[in-house]
């Protein structure tokens, strides 16, 4: 049977990723403790991780090094092409969404907004929907700090439970979307080792249940 290789974006979804797969049977020691190993392989289940930065894990399954990739909604509207989205995981849920400085009135002015994010694409598909034109500031981490600093009007970001914006006097004013992890497969394997993948995808729905 062939190996297949799946990406796992490192952090978040890792963890949750681990507990999914044990509950379908598979010994996951080498996830949960990876040391300054990249492959890691499931002893019990034709399957290597490897573990990367989500932009990364599109990148390894768009390319076709790795057959399969868990990465978040956020990062595949982000960044993602050509792959097949097959499972919506259910977890690392979290929205994406419009916030600005408490008491602020975001839409009260015809003057160009400044939206900071650290989803330019994502930002600009939903100005581009509302027919707004915005000028979107690329920020790369701690994007709540630009209306702090009067650098942006509002930003787009991830709000899992809500305490950064809380935490820096922002409110959500707009849900974008829903967002949860998704187990996507390159175009080329999902032919080539289809029977594997499909019983990968039981696996994890095994996993899931
Ligand atoms: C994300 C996001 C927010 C925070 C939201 O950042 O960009 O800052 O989590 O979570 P909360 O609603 O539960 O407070 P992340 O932790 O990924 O760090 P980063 O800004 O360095 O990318």
């Amino acid at each position: 049977m062939n190996r297949l290789k799946l990406a796992i974006t490192k952090g978040r979804l890792l963890e949750d990723s681990a507990a999914m797969l044990e509950r379908a049977g598979l010994d996951c020691a080498s996830l949960r403790a990876p040391g300054r190993r990249l492959v890691l392989e499931i002893p019990n289940y034709p399957l290597d991780a490897v573990l990367s930065k989500a932009p990364d894990v599109i990148t390894y399954v768009e390319h076709g090094v790795c057959d399969m990739g868990i990465v978040g909604k956020d990062t595949i509207m982000e960044h993602g092409r050509r792959f097949f989205e097959v499972l919506d995981l259910g977890f690392g849920k979290c929205r994406f969404a419009l916030a600005v400085k408490e008491g602020s009135d975001f839409y009260g002015t015809y003057k160009t907004r400044r939206i900071a994010s650290k989803y330019p694409k994502v930002a600009a598909d939903y100005f581009t929907a509302k027919g707004m034109d915005v000028s979107i500031i690329k920020i790369e981490g701690s994007v709540e700090l630009a209306p702090l600093l009067n650098l942006a009007d509002a930003i787009v970001d991830i709000v899992e439970t809500g305490d950064t914006l809380k935490a820096n006097g922002l409110v959500p004013i707009e849900t974008i979307c829903l967002v949860s992890a998704r187990l996507i497969v390159n175009t080329a394997s999902m032919k080539l080792y289809k029977k594997e993948i499909f019983s990968f995808i039981k696996t994890c729905e095994d996993g899931l249940k």
